[in-house]
């Protein structure tokens, strides 16, 4: 079963069953714990499921191994007991850190050839390391710090070409350095064994302190810096961005400056056009306002606006420039304003810039987007095209996007997003993307998914905005920005957006829903964090609730289904494209979560297209 099918079966077997345990993992796990005194909080039931329910255990996709166990800090103590994890030959990740297991290593490891990550540290193994390392040719992560290991460290480590992180620190340690020459070791801590004789060459770039508290001859201190663990992204000098002079809207941010917030406007009756009758405000007090309107009158007969929706909603351009603005963010694709027209209606104008199609095809592409009608799709209302400026208008809402509501006022007298609303948010996402993807016989793409983009519908979903947009531009965000941490890894040499670049960024998203944080946020140190890479890492190394927002730890009973959503998210942000999930499939497994939230309409059910019968 090659890769893509897998995970696609994956999928259906969530949906559909439950059955498929690896039962021999299982009573090995079993064997395991009855032999061991833990904490009560590993909830290994005999009689349920040990993929789905056990604390702490992962299995391969199939259902059919366990791959990874991770007991950190579970109150463990005594030996490992003989012939118990070593039956599960497909473990890839071990961590039984933080316990107070004693005894030799366990013998038995050597079995576990898929071995990528053994965290063992604070623990009070003795005795001395395993001598032959080569055994796990594809091990990456070794933990051992913190316990009382003794003897020299085996020069078969060197063996491991894969090896990013060799953690030996306080133990006891003794004997010569091996020359591990191993080019993808990136950490590397020595540091209080008893470790004699000098530091092989290939070890110099490591610094100093990863060597300190042995009795090392000519260790100095003016090592080489050491490599860092992530390469350092530096921001790109923010460009300040020119405002073009004679840009229709900017007359309105000069008025909203000059302190003209509101200005007369007209309101249009049901279809009058007012531009055809020429009527004209006369309310116009800068010159440089006078004569910008002016300039534009001209194109304006043959550039009216054009409405989607009939009559509720009727101006024409002078009552948009005329209506106090406020900008609410300046995007990739150009800058939004709120406009609020004189019948106390809001809009929100989008002025594109770097429009790279022509008229034609531009509207051929608003007519595909004016006609979606959908609870979870932001409704596109008008538009407007001339040589120099292109604007759309759609809904405003009130809460504000996703991303301010998330991210927007932490700290005091934040009121947080609790898991509900999140779960909720995410679901009408999906449903509204996967919408979009049957759009104009399946080959609408939306192009630019992210937290600004998704608004709070009345019910509380997700409605997603500023579709199909970026098929007509030409930019795409620079790297280093929080935009750009939503697009897909092939989308930067393709620049060209997909379903599957959709699904990405959608997997982006629901990240951010669970960890709080940006796509790219900086940690401390100023380095530039990506999301889903950071995700990965967390999720990969040790299994901890540490990728959860905190903002959602104070709510019960939802562990589970975060992690489900995480699950999603994962799959959804896929490196590779055909690795990922269809977004129809995507809203099921949302729906999944809390069955509650399965839409009770057959109407908006029959929105997501067929499932798909997958071979195996
Ligand atoms: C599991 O189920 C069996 C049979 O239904 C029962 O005898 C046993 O006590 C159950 N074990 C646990 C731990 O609940
Ligand atoms: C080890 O990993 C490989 C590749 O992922 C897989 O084909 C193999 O079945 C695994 N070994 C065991 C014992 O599961
Ligand atoms: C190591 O990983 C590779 C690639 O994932 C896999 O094909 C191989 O089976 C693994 N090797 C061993 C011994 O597992
Ligand atoms: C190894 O364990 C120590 C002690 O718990 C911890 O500080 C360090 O971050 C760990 N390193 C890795 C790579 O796991
Ligand atoms: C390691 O420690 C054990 C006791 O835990 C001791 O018997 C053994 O001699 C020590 N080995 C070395 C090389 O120090
Ligand atoms: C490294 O691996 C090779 C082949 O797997 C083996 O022959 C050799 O003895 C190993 N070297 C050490 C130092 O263990
Ligand atoms: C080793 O022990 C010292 C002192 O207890 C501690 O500060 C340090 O973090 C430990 N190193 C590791 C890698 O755990
Ligand atoms: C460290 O090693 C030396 C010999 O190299 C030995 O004499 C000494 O007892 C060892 N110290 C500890 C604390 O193990
Ligand atoms: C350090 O090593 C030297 C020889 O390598 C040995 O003579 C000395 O006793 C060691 N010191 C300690 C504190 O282990
Ligand atoms: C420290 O190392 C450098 C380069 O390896 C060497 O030139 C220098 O003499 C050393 N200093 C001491 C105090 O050993």
């Amino acid at each position: 079963m090659d890769k893509k099918l897998s995970l696609l079966f994956i999928f259906s077997v969530m949906l559909v069953s439950v059955e498929a345990e690896p039962v021999e993992d299982k009573q090995a796990l079993l064997d395991f714990l009855h032999k061991m005194s833990h904490s009560p909080h590993v909830n290994w039931d005999e009689n349920s499921s040990v993929c789905q329910t056990w604390r702490g255990v992962t299995c391969n996709t199939e259902r059919s191994r366990v791959i990874a166990i991770r007991l950190p800090g579970a109150g463990l103590s005594g030996p490992i007991p003989p012939n118990t994890l070593s039956r599960l030959a497909a473990l890839e990740t071990v961590s039984l850190r933080s316990n107070g297991i004693t005894g030799f290593f366990p013998g038995g490891f050597s079995e576990l050839k898929n071995l990528t990550s053994l965290y063992l540290q604070s623990n009070k193994f003795s005795g001395p390391l395993p001598l032959d390392f080569s055994v796990w040719s594809n091990l990456t992560v070794v933990n051992l710090s913190n316990n009382f290991f003794n003897g020299s460290i085996p020069f078969s480590v060197s063996n491991l070409t894969h090896l990013s992180s060799l953690v030996l620190a306080n133990n006891s340690l003794s004997g010569a350095i091996p020359d591990i020459d191993i080019h993808s070791l990136r950490e590397l801590n020595l540091a209080n064994n008893n470790l004699s004789g000098v530091v092989p060459k290939s070890l110099l770039r490591f610094p100093s302190w990863a060597f300190s508290g042995n009795n090392l001859t000519s260790v100095n201190s003016s090592h080489p810096p050491a490599l860092p663990m992530h390469p350092p992204y530096t921001l790109p000098p923010k460009k300040t961005k020119r405002l073009s002079e004679t840009a229709l809207l900017g007359i309105i941010i000069g008025v909203c400056a000059f302190g003209f917030a509101v200005i007369a406007v007209v309101m249009v009756l049901c279809c009058y056009d007012f531009a055809a009758a020429g009527v004209k405000e006369s309310v116009k007090s800068k010159k440089k306002e006078d004569s910008m309107i002016a300039e534009t009158s001209a194109s304006r007969e043959k550039n009216k606006i054009v409405f989607f929706e009939e009559c509720n909603l009727a101006f024409d351009l002078e009552d948009l420039l005329r209506a106090s603005a406020e900008i609410l963010g300046k995007g990739s694709f150009g800058t939004t304003y709120k406009a609020a027209l004189e019948d106390a209606s809001t809009v929100v104008v989008k002025r594109l810039k770097e429009v790279t199609v022509g008229k034609k095809e531009f509207e051929q592409q608003m007519e595909v987007l004016g006609k979606i009608k959908h609870e979870n799709v932001d409704a596109l209302r008008a538009y407007y095209y001339s040589k120099d400026e292109k604007l759309v208008v759609s809904d405003y809402y009130q809460q504000g996007s996703v991303s301010s509501i998330l991210h927007g006022n932490r700290g005091d007298g934040r009121t947080s997003l609790d898991w509900d609303s999140r779960l909720r948010i995410a679901i009408g996402t999906a449903r509204g993307i996967a919408h979009i993807h049957v759009q104009q016989g399946g080959k609408l793409v939306h192009g630019n998914i992210k937290a600004s983009n998704i608004f709070v519908n009345e019910q509380g979903y997700g409605c997603v905005s500023d579709i199909g947009l970026a098929t007509l531009m030409s930019s795409i965000p620079s790297p280093g920005t929080r935009a750009s941490g939503y697009r897909a890894p092939e989308v930067t040499d393709t620049r060209k957006a997909t379903h599957s670049s959709d699904i990405y960024s959608f997997g982006v998203l629901l990240l951010e829903l669970l960890t709080g944080k940006s796509p790219i946020y900086s940690a401390e140190g100023e380095q530039i964090v990506h999301l889903v890479r950071w995700v990965n890492s967390v999720v990969r190394e040790e299994w901890t609730a540490e990728v959860f927002d905190v903002e959602l730890l104070r709510y019960s009973n939802i562990e589970e289904e975060m992690v489900e959503m995480l699950q999603i998210g994962m799959a959804c942000a896929a490196r590779m494209p055909d690795q990922r999930p269809k977004m129809s499939e995507v809203v099921r497994m949302m729906e999944g979560i809390r069955p509650e939230n399965r839409p009770s309409s057959t109407e908006s059910r029959s929105e997501v297209s067929t499932p798909t019968v997958y071979a195996t």
